[in-house]
C-alpha cells in the first residue's frame, strides 16, 4: 500500500529583514538584520510531514544558482525525496520577508522557477507519486495549470488530494467537488466562501460552508484562535490553539498542514487527535525564528503535547 505524500509547489530561499514596524508606502527604514532560510509554502509543507514521520516526495523546481543547490540540499537532508524536482533556466523562487516585533510578517514573492512549473511537468514526474503515495499536498505557488493538472491526475487514480489555496484565490467551483481535504486560514476563506472567521462559531459556520461548496473536509485555521474542522459526513471539531510568545509566524500554517497529513494519512490518528499534533506542531514553529529552520521533529512535538496535557 501507498503510504507517501507528495507536495507538488513551491520551494524559496526566504531572505528575512527584522524590523521593528513594517514600512508604509513611500517610507524607508532601517533594517535591524538580515538571515536566509529555506522557505517555500510547498517545501515548508513536506519538511513539515518529513519531520512528522511520513515519507515525502517533492515535486516543483529550483532555479540554476545557488540558492537552488542549498534548497535541494536541505530537503535530502530532511529525508524529502528530490527525484521529481526539475531545475529550471533562471533563478530560484525567492521571498522577501520583513518581520516585525510581533512576529508578524509581510511576504514580496519572487516566484522564479516556481513560476516556470507546468502541468507538463506534474505529468512527467506522475509515475512516482501514483508509486509511492497516498496523498498530495497542494498550495498556489506555482502555475494554476500545474496544480489543476494534479488535482485531476490524482482524482483519476483514487490519490487524495488535500489543497491549501495560499496566498489567497478564488478556486474554481468545478474543483472544489475534486478536493478531499482543503485546509484554509481566515482570508483564504474568505476568498472561497466570503466569510471571514475569527472566532469559534464562524469558524464552524465557514467550515460549513465550504463542504457544502463541495470539498469533502474543510479545515479553517486562525493561528492564536485555534482551528475548526467539518466534512461532509456532518462530523465537526474546533481545536484551540496553544498559547506561546511568537518570534516568527512565518511558515507556522505549513507546520500545521504537514503535521497534520502526516498524522492523518500516514499515522491514521483520529482527526481531533490530529489537529492536536497540528496545532502543538505550528505552536512550536511559532516560537523560533524561520519557516523550515522553526519546525518541530515528532519527538518535539509529542514532549511539547505530553507537557501541555489539557
Ligand atoms: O508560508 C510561508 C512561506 O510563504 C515562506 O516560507 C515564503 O517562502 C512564502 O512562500
Ligand atoms: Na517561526
Amino acid at each position: 500500500i501507498r503510504q507517501g505524500i507528495a507536495v507538488i509547489g513551491s520551494v524559496n530561499m526566504d531572505i528575512v529583514n527584522r524590523v521593528k514596524a513594517h514600512p508604509q508606502p513611500g517610507e524607508t527604514i532601517h533594517g535591524l538584520g538580515t538571515s536566509y532560510f529555506a522557505g517555500g509554502k510547498g517545501a515548508n509543507q513536506a519538511v513539515a510531514a518529513a519531520r512528522s514521520g511520513a515519507a515525502v516526495w517533492m515535486v516543483g523546481a529550483v532555479g540554476k544558482d545557488d540558492f537552488g543547490r542549498q534548497l535541494m540540499d536541505g530537503l535530502q537532508k530532511d529525508g524529502v525525496q528530490v527525484t521529481a524536482m526539475e531545475v529550471k533556466e533562471g533563478h530560484s523562487g525567492m521571498a522577501f520577508i520583513a518581520v516585525d516585533d510581533g512576529g508578524e510578517n509581510s511576504i514580496i514573492l519572487s516566484p522564479g522557477a516556481n513560476g516556470e512549473v507546468t502541468a507538463e511537468d506534474v505529468v512527467k514526474h506522475w509515475p512516482v507519486v501514483l508509486e509511492h503515495c497516498r496523498a498530495i499536498l497542494l498550495q498556489n505557488e506555482i502555475p494554476w495549470p500545474a496544480t489543476a493538472a494534479a488535482i485531476h491526475a490524482a482524482a483519476e487514480a483514487g490519490v487524495k488530494v488535500y489543497l491549501n489555496p495560499a496566498p489567497a484565490c478564488e478556486v474554481p467551483a468545478s474543483e472544489l467537488s475534486r478536493i478531499d481535504v482543503l485546509i484554509v486560514n481566515e482570508s483564504e476563506a474568505a476568498a472561497i466562501c466570503g466569510i471571514r472567521p475569527h472566532d469559534e462559531a464562524t469558524a464552524r459556520h465557514a467550515a460549513a460552508e465550504l463542504v457544502r461548496s463541495g470539498v469533502k473536509t474543510a479545515i479553517v485555521t486562525m493561528g492564536e484562535r485555534g482551528a475548526c474542522y467539518a466534512d461532509v459526513r456532518g462530523q465537526a471539531a474546533f481545536v484551540p490553539a496553544f498559547r506561546v510568545q511568537a518570534v516568527d509566524t512565518t511558515g507556522a500554517g505549513d507546520t500545521f498542514i504537514g503535521a497534520f497529513c502526516a498524522a492523518y494519512e500516514t499515522k491514521g490518528m483520529p482527526v481531533p487527535e490530529a489537529m492536536r499534533f497540528a496545532a502543538a506542531a505550528s505552536a512550536i514553529a511559532v516560537t523560533r525564528s524561520g519557516a523550515q529552520a522553526a519546525i518541530p521533529r515528532e519527538a518535539e512535538i509529542i514532549r511539547w503535547l505530553a507537557a501541555h496535557a489539557r
